[in-house]
């Protein structure tokens, strides 16, 4: 584990001894004094690497809640662990509306902190790397922006328009990262409603003890702690639309108070007298089987039926190929405009191809990773199999990945280039120049030779590669008289010889 923590708290003895903890569990640690600080901090190169943070709620300056509300606004959004000096609900309810994903009450327990940690990094750990970017991207979202190239998707967006025109409640279905929550954004944006909040509630990660209070919100003096009163999530969104992510989540009880809500269109605030109206229209995501999910107890069939009257699912990645060459084209042209990589101007054929050929289990998300992943490795001006390792190893290991680098054709960022997605990579030579079948050795030194190139010299990944031991692999080196670093430095195209 080698996740970067940023500390920010004002009293240096604090400090020093959250960093000895932080180190002993094994995070690389950086601190911060302050929110001002902390903020630079997170906008400057170092700042990159921060995966998460813990914030201290009462300091001069910026406080905690400032920082919180600095993050939003810049983008700069980490999960964040708030320590706070009383356990006020009010408090914690305010941080964690502010965008803090846990609070810890001090002194602060370090076993606690550690599982708090933990979770917050797992949870967040897919999304790590793109996070700035679907933030700054994530209001502008409109159904035309969304790339649809294949049948599915097409008719996934065009159901969306439609439903954008009603307030028909929706139901997106769908893996992870297929893009449920960009859709639901585009059909709240281009519905009459578009001038007004669309609120958003991931009920996976919901707080068990403050759910009630969060969505329903609650009165002064409704439990100890609740100086103050609070408008839940429910009364946020009147008048716009209430996006419900991960819906398969919702606690049984949770799911009692939904269906009151949207049956009534009223809510009781925990502690209140009197009930109070909402009109919001209804936006649902999951990636659990609902009909299984209702079938096996988890769900209530009535909840279930109010809210799925618009389904729309949103096909795998792997089932909509078609898509892939122009993600990787729109995701290489944002990104590299935002990384300031604007001399990176496309993808070889041989990696898009690649990319193509990969199932893609993370889908839309997975890849937006992997483009940010190559374009930061990339040193020259366009990307290459060797900028994909992780799906360079995937697919290596599925397909004889002998691609067809020679060609060097590229592909222009901007123009979808025509792919055949189930097309192997690339060929072997299998006749010699004389016109004769080449030997099984000549072939086997291409393959040996193509594999260090493509790792960069890296045995142990080539061995893997071949499926051969590295022993057996260094005899091949000899056998064939294969210089390893000459061979990691060469172009990988392929020496016909003979
Ligand atoms: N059709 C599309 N065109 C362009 N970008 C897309 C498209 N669909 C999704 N994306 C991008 O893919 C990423 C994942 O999308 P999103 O967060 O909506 O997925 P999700 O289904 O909600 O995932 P999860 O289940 O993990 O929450 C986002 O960065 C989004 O901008
Ligand atoms: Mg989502």
């Amino acid at each position: 584990m080698n996740a970067t923590v940023l500390i920010v708290d004002d009293e240096p003895a604090q400090r020093r001894l959250l960093e000895s903890h932080l180190g002993k569990m094994g995070y690389r640690v950086l601190v911060a004094s302050d929110g001002e600080e902390a903020i630079h901090l997170l906008q400057s190169e170092k700042g990159r690497e921060v995966t998460a943070l813990v914030l201290d709620l009462i300091m001069p300056g910026l406080d905690g809640m400032g920082t919180l509300g600095r993050m939003k606004e810049l983008g700069l959004q980490r999960p964040t662990i708030v320590q706070t000096a009383k356990a006020g609900i009010d408090t914690v309810v305010s941080a964690m509306r502010a965008g803090a994903t846990d609070f810890c009450v001090k002194p602060v327990s370090f076993e606690r902190l550690k599982i708090s940690l933990a979770n917050a990094i797992k949870l967040d750990a897919m999304e790590h790397a793109v996070r700035k970017v679907e933030r700054s991207k994530a209001g502008t979202f409109s159904l035309s922006d969304m790339i649809a190239n294949s049948p599915a998707m097409e008719q996934a967006l065009s159901l969306g328009k439609r439903a954008a025109a009603s307030t028909i409640p929706v139901l997106i279905e769908g893996e992870s990262g297929t893009g449920k929550e960009v859709l639901a954004r585009a059909i709240h944006g281009a519905g009459d409603r578009s001038g007004k909040p669309l609120v958003t509630v991931n009920c996976g990660a919901l707080p068990e003890t403050l759910a009630e209070s969060i969505l329903f919100g609650h009165e002064k003096g409704a439990f100890t702690g609740a100086t103050s009163s609070h408008v839940g999530k429910f009364k946020e969104a009147d008048g716009g639309t209430l996006f419900l992510d991960e819906v398969g989540e919702l606690s049984p009880e949770l799911q009692v108070k939904l269906l009151r809500a949207i049956q009534e269109g009223e809510i009781d605030p925990v502690g209140g007298r009197s009930t109070v109206k909402t009109d919001f229209r209804l936006i649902s995501a999951t990636n659990r089987d609902m009909i299984d999910l209702v079938t096996q107890g988890g769900f209530r069939e009535d909840l279930f039926y109010r809210i799925n009257v618009f389904p729309i699912r949103l096909p795998a990645l792997r089932r909509r190929k078609e898509d892939i060459a122009a993600l990787v084209s729109h995701f290489i042209a944002s990104l590299c405009l935002e990384q300031g990589r604007r001399n990176i101007t496309g993808i070889r054929s041989d990696a898009l191809n690649m990319l193509a050929a990969y199932d893609w289990p993370g889908n839309i998300r997975q890849l937006e990773n992997a483009i940010f992943r190559a374009i930061v490795l990339c040193d020259g001006d366009e990307l290459t199999i060797g900028d994909f390792p992780q799906i360079a190893q995937a697919t290596a290991t599925a397909i004889p990945e002998i691609a067809e680098r020679r060609s060097g054709e590229r592909i222009d960022v901007g123009q979808a280039p025509p792919l055949e997605a189930q097309q192997p990579l690339g060929t072997l030579h299998m006749l010699a120049q004389s016109g004769k079948p080449r030997s099984l050795a000549q072939i086997e030194e291409d393959a040996v030779r193509f594999a260090i190139s493509h790792h960069k010299g890296r045995m142990t990944a080539v061995a893997r590669s071949l499926g051969i031991g590295r022993s057996t692999l260094y005899r091949k080196l000899k056998e064939y008289d294969i210089d390893a670093e000459d061979a990691a430095v060469a172009d990988s195209a392929l020496v016909s010889d003979s």
